[in-house]
This record gives C-alpha cells, structure tokens and sequence, in this order.
C-alpha cells in the first residue's frame, strides 16, 4: 500500500543507477553529452537518476608536469545533479514539479576514512526536503550521529579539504602514475591493454586493464595470488551473473590507492613472470606461495 500523498514526497515511476565519474570498476567517465542526455531521457520518462559520485573529489591531472599539479579543486565535469539543475531550465521549468530528477550521493568513506560510515545526498530543495521528511531521517535522525558530529566539525575548519587537496590527491597522483607507468613499461610490450589511459584527467581508486586474448583473467588472477603474492580483481567478479551481453573475462582491476609505490612495481613485475608463463602455454605451478594479506605484495 502506498502512504497517502504528501506535497513533499513524490513516487518517480523509474529509477536509473550510474557512477559517472570514475567507475567501479572499470574507471571509466560518462561524456558530458551523455549526462545531458540521460537528464533529458529521465524527464521524458519521469525517472529519477541516482548516481554514486563517490570519486569526485579525488581526480587530478593525468600528467602532471610538476609535482604542484597533481591536485584538481574544481572537478573536470558537472555531476549529473548540477547539470540537471542548469538544463533547459532545470528544475524550475514550466511544466515540471519542483523535485527534478537526478540526486547526487557523496561519501566521506573515500575521502575521510572508510570507518566513518557517514555520506551525503544532494538534489533540489524541493528533493532533499522530501528526503528529510522519510522515517529513517524523522524518526531516526541519521544513521550515524556521532561521527556525523565529526565530519562536521573537519569540514566547518576546513581540515577535511586540506586533507583532500593536501594530502589524498598528490599521493593517489604519485600512486597512479606509478602503477600506470610500470604496467605500459612491463605488461603492454606483452599485449596488456588500458583502455581509459588517454585521458587529461585521471581519479578515483583504480585502472582497468584487459590482457591479450589468449588469458583468462580468473586463471590468470589465481595464478597471481598463489605464485606471486599478487591479488587483483578478475574482471568476472563484476559481472551481473545471467546477463551474458556483458562479459569481461580478460580484464582486470587493480586499485593503486592502498598500496605502496614500490610494492606496485615489484607487484606488477611478478605479474608480467606470470603472464610470460601462460603466453608460453604454461600451467600453474605447484608448490605455491600462500597469500599473506589482501592487497600486499609480500
Ligand atoms: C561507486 C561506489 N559507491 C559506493 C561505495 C561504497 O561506499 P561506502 O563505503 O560509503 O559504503 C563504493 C566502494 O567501493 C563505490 O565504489
């Protein structure tokens, strides 16, 4: 049963999801004409867009010429939520409702630490009064007041952006550029391909990479963490299981924001022994190293 009508609430008949800005996995970045056009669809079809901006924050020049240029204050696209409330009028155009029809949602678990537990959503006002209204918010307050309490308090005094601009961006940067520049130096000569390495300006956690057409990445992962020490994401793991239009069984994912710069070119360096085994038409060895810790190249 649905509640009774309230002017702040409103049902939109469709829902689309999306991670505009440097998606998980594949680091990709939606064009400003397509955000357009999926605003311009939603209002067609009165669907609300929620994207997950999760990465906005972190993105920097792809190629720094010097080590003052590794930080970005202004993200190099709109959100779908600023573009929605621009277009052809926004929200406020004759004909539409007040509430629009994408909403933004943000979280200091990239940004501030991932224990914290803690996000944002932003839309209209319209939009975000309706959101306040739900029970979770009357009734519950937040889900987390407490450290609430602290994100506040860092943004208030500005600690949290320096903490962004300071400190996150120039060391994901460095980070990056190392695991890129070790990848096109050991695996590419072997036939590895990154499809996203053209572009100016590069954020987020991670870079997707697709192996030569002859390795499977499941195989190829196993054989990385039992041989080598070395775990990386098969790309299978993202994969919504039935949907067979989708399918990405020679790519990886390897996230740079955690790791160390020197264990991601040792890592990598074991990566290209293992890739030159199975382009050789090897098998898995036996006798295999045990993994010690998610992540570590040990
Ligand atoms: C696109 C995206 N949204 C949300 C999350 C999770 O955010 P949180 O830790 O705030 O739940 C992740 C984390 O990997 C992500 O990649």
């Amino acid at each position: 049963m649905f509640k009774p009508a309230r002017p702040y609430s409103k049902y939109y008949r469709h829902v689309i999801y999306c991670v505009p800005t440097f998606s998980n996995p594949s680091s990709r970045t939606m064009s400003i004409e397509h955000r357009k056009e999926l605003v311009r669809i939603a209002r067609k079809f009165d669907a609300l867009i929620l994207t997950d901006d999760v990465y906005d924050q972190l993105q920097w020049p792809a190629s720094p010429q010097d080590p003052s240029e590794n930080t970005l204050v202004k993200a190099s696209y709109p959100r779908i939520v600023d573009i929605d409330i621009e277009l052809d009028g926004g929200a406020e155009r004759p004909g539409s409702d007040g509430f629009g029809n994408a909403m933004s949602n943000g979280s200091f678990s990239k940004i501030c630490g991932p224990g914290v537990r803690v996000g944002w959503a932003e839309g209209t006002a319209k939009f975000a009064y309706g959101v306040s209204q739900t029970g979770s918010s009357c009734s519950g307050g937040a889900p987390s007041q407490l450290t609430s309490t602290y994100i506040n308090h860092l943004l208030q005094h500005g600690t949290l952006q320096k903490h962004i601009h300071g400190t996150l961006q120039p060391a994901y940067s460095k980070r990056y550029l190392t695991l890129v520049n070790a990848v096109k130096e050991d695996l590419c000569p072997l036939g590895v391909k990154l499809p996203q390495s053209n572009r100016d300006v590069i954020g987020g956690y991670f870079i997707w990479l697709t192996l030569p057409d002859t390795v499977n990445a499941d195989e190829f992962a196993q054989r990385c963490q039992e041989e080598a020490n070395v775990v990386v994401a098969p790309g299978s793991i993202f994969e919504v299981p039935g949907d067979e239009s989708v399918r990405f069984e020679h790519s990886l994912r390897l996230t740079f924001s955690w790791v160390e710069l020197d264990e991601m070119v040792e890592g990598v360096r074991r990566m290209r022994g293992i890739l030159e085994s199975c382009l050789r038409g090897e098998g898995p060895r036996s006798g295999t190293i045990k993994r010690k810790e998610l992540g570590t190249v040990k």
